[in-house]
């Protein structure tokens, strides 16, 4: 048989196929019987649109044809044409159609409008429907372009550990990496012997790849991580998983205010290419019908001209405050919080959404938070109370993006370990790049599945990520 064609390819140029016979291969959306003929709608999942299919009643196997119904899968050669319906610039005159794969009345995407939560329960067939086949597009689109703006800034991507001996963010929250018996680990003087284990020392899956991102960094002046981390927090929120993906660019010779720059260039450059990349992705997402009670065509954050919004954010510069002023607009809210906003108190996601949300409109960053509540590696401030940290929040999902310069001095930064209560030993190495050569440098972690929920409009992190990994859950 012939090459087949992609969707993508005849919808890119549809004018120049017309008259041209194609073959393509496709899960069947629908079919609409009349009389003599069948309409067939078709996906092949490379792009949004469907190609609408007319197959005649002289098809040799017209009688199977016309009772396929959506999920088969099938390869269908004929002639491009010019399409008199609406919305549709071409449609194809079907020749021959092959039946490859046919579902039967068990197959679960039957049902018109499926709830987001029963699709879950069936990750494995959701790239099949439109919502996840555009999310899943759009999730493509934004991983490209995030190695093509980090290359672009002349940041090189590294690959960092996932196995690792440290708690870099010192939550406690990893998940422990061992080979040991479970029943009968070794022991001695009555506690687990880890020096038997694999890599002869507790290990674990790691919840960042900043330390080792710094290494790099102050030898290559600057560079990114793009892979998995892991955190066992016992959150079960539509914001947290227990597996997600983090962008961890890291830059030398920068302060705080550089690496805020870069951030928010980074995500107006996300937003930049879906909206150029995927117009059609983005439009369907926006323009959903509703449907009641989180069923599939909900619009997005049950907002209408989502793609407005993007489009102003993309150009308009984002709000910067410092910890202690947005903890003086909370104090004046006229807003009754769960959780209280006395200075010195962590931000609370109810806190970040009012900021972002309600009071400015626009993503913010906010800079200069309290020390206690921030990782040991952030350089600190000479009010000794905060930290050069700064969290970029944005509408719909509140912290997309956490980071911070870092302490390049080794005195203040043993001084923060010890009032951590932290072991120096497994991090000696990360203590040498301040005794030589070292400089101002700093970066940020980025959660990609958070930046899928912001562009996309999807307002469970589940829902942004192929196969969620969340507490009592790791299906697939
Ligand atoms: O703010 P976090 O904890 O920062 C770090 O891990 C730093 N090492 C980053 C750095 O400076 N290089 O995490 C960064 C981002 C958060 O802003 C959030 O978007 C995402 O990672 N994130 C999660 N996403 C999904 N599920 C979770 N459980 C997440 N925890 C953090
Ligand atoms: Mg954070």
């Amino acid at each position: 048989m012939a090459k087949r064609h992609l969707l993508k390819e005849l919808f890119q140029d549809p004018k120049g196929f017309i008259g041209s016979e194609v073959l393509v291969k496709g899960w069947i959306r629908s079919v609409r019987k009349s009389k003599a003929f069948c309409f067939i709608v078709l996906n092949d999942g490379t792009c949004q649109r469907n190609l609408q299919i007319i197959a005649d009643q002289d098809l040799s196997n017209y009688g199977d044809v016309a009772t396929m119904i959506s999920g088969f899968s099938v390869a269908i050669k004929g002639q491009v044409v010019e399409s008199g319906g609406k919305g549709q610039s071409i449609e194809m005159q079907a020749k021959e159609v092959e039946i490859i794969g046919k579902v039967d009345e068990q197959y679960p995407l039957q049902k018109k409008a499926t709830s987001f939560e029963f699709l879950r329960e069936h990750a494995h067939l959701r790239s099949r429907t439109q919502t996840f086949g555009a999310v899943a597009r759009v999730s493509h689109a934004l991983s490209f372009a995030t190695h093509k703006f980090f290359h672009d800034k002349g940041l090189y991507f590294l690959r960092s550990p996932i196995v690792t001996a440290q708690d870099a963010e010192g939550a406690g929250e990893m998940f422990r990496v061992s080979t040991l018996s479970m029943e009968n680990p070794p022991k001695s003087e009555g506690k687990v012997d880890y020096s038997q284990d694999y890599f002869g020392k507790e290990t674990f899956l790691s919840v960042t790849g900043q330390l080792e991102a710094e290494s790099y960094a102050m030898g290559l002046g600057g560079v990114y991580t793009f892979g998995p981390t892991f955190r066992s927090e016992n959150s079960n929120t539509p914001r947290h998983l227990a597996e997600f993906w983090m962008v961890e660019p890291e830059i030398a010779f920068a302060h705080l205010e550089e690496v805020a720059d870069l951030a928010e260039d980074y995500v107006k450059a996300l937003i930049g290419y879906a909206l150029d990349n995927c117009k059609d992705e983005l439009e369907f997402l926006n323009f959903r019908p509703r449907v009641k009670g989180g069923k599939l065509g909900e619009a997005p954050n049950g907002k209408e001209g989502y793609l407005e919004i993007l489009e102003h954010v993309r150009s308009s510069e984002f709000i910067r405050v410092t910890y202690t002023e947005a903890i003086e607009i909370l104090g004046k809210a006229d807003k009754k919080f769960e959780f209280p906003t006395n200075w010195g108190d962590e931000l609370q996601t109810e806190h970040e959404r009012y900021l972002t949300e309600i009071h400015f409109k626009s993503p913010v960053i906010v800079t200069d938070y309290p020390k206690d509540f921030k990782a040991f590696y952030m350089k600190q401030n000479p009010d000794g109370k905060t930290v050069r940290a700064m969290d970029l929040l944005v509408p719909g999902v509140g912290e997309l993006i956490g980071g911070s310069e870092r302490e390049a001095n080794l005195e203040p930064l043993l001084a923060m370990m010890e009032e951590k209560g932290m072991d120096r030993g497994p991090l000696e190495w990360y203590l040498d790049l301040r005794k030589w050569g070292s400089c101002p440098h700093g970066g940020f972690g980025l959660g990609f599945e958070r930046a899928v929920m912001y562009v996309t409009g999807m307002s469970n992190i589940r829902d942004a990520i192929p196969f969620p990994r969340t507490p009592k859950n790791a299906e697939f």
